[in-house]
């Protein structure tokens, strides 16, 4: 059954949280599975697996939290540069993923989504990803959004041509363009920015993520490989976001200062 909004909150104070210093929008960069099992000695795959569990285990926390909105980047349009073999390994869990979890996507209230380009990407996986997001349409807790085949350039380059295609049209007048036409020109139109990017395994980039979309997000890398996340470190991240002073380029308020 999923949480009620009071169950969230008090979940949210069990483990040490504000309800009112909490990101309504994470955004993840789930790395370091290959790196995990390699440590370990086991051939890369072995990661990708238990990364997928991990998927599970994030995604029930955020239920339980009441997160507005949890986007995780699982394949990049550069990933598919990886070996053949582990391009069809990560496209085989991904489908097993879809599958296996609409039951408790149901269950648990979630509204599924994707971002990416849908070239690429095999029928049935798309079969898949397009049962989850029909059934799920109506749901009103969780927003899980997975980014499968995904790069912000590829993103903003589609948006562009979107938006070309109106001005052509006749239908939009290029000084009219604001930020609102590009974010609704973006696969992710409708969705709030991310208020905190996640990244694990060390990597102090962004990887061509979401890059319109993080302008203002706070930014918090982990050493841990995603295998090795847990709840036990998402607290972690939530505590130092509930810290951060978010400006957005206006000034810190000063006490007694008019
Ligand atoms: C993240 O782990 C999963 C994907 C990019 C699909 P990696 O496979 O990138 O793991 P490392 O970075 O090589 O350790
Ligand atoms: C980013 O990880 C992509 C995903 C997590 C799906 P990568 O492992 O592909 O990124 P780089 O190559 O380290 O930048
Ligand atoms: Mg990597």
């Amino acid at each position: 059954m999923p949480f009620t909004p009071t169950e969230a909150a008090a979940h949210v104070r069990s483990v040490g949280l504000d309800p009112d210093r909490m990101p309504r929008h994470i955004a993840v960069i789930m790395d370091g599975n290959g790196r995990w099992a390699v440590e370990r000695g086991d051939p890369r795959f072995t990661g990708h697996v238990r990364g997928t569990q991990i998927v599970r285990d994030i995604v029930d926390e955020c239920c339980h939290l009441g997160l507005g909105q949890l986007t995780l980047y699982c394949f990049s349009v550069e990933n598919w540069k990886r070996p053949a073999a582990e391009v069809a390994m990560l496209m085989g869990l991904l489908k097993e993923y879809l599958l296996a979890e609409r039951d408790r996507i149901l269950r648990e209230n979630i509204r599924f989504t994707v971002i990416g380009r849908r070239e690429g990407i095999s029928d049935d996986v798309q079969a898949e990803m397009d049962t989850n997001i029909r059934l799920s349409r109506d749901n009103t807790g969780l927003t899980l959004c997975l980014a499968i085949n995904y790069g912000s350039r590829t993103e903003i380059v589609d948006a562009m041509r979107s938006v070309a295609r109106q001005v052509q049209a006749g239908t939009l007048a290029a000084d009219t363009i604001d930020e609102a036409t590009v974010s609704n020109a973006l696969y992710t139109a409708g969705m709030p920015d991310p208020d905190l990017l996640i990244r694990t395994a060390g990597e102090m980039r962004v990887s061509n993520y979401l890059l319109w979309q993080i302008s203002y997000a706070e930014l918090w890398v982990t050493q841990k490989c995603w295998p090795d996340f847990d709840a036990a470190t998402l607290h972690e991240a939530l505590k130092d976001f509930a810290n951060r002073e978010r400006r957005f380029g206006g000034l810190q308020p000063v006490k007694g200062a008019v």
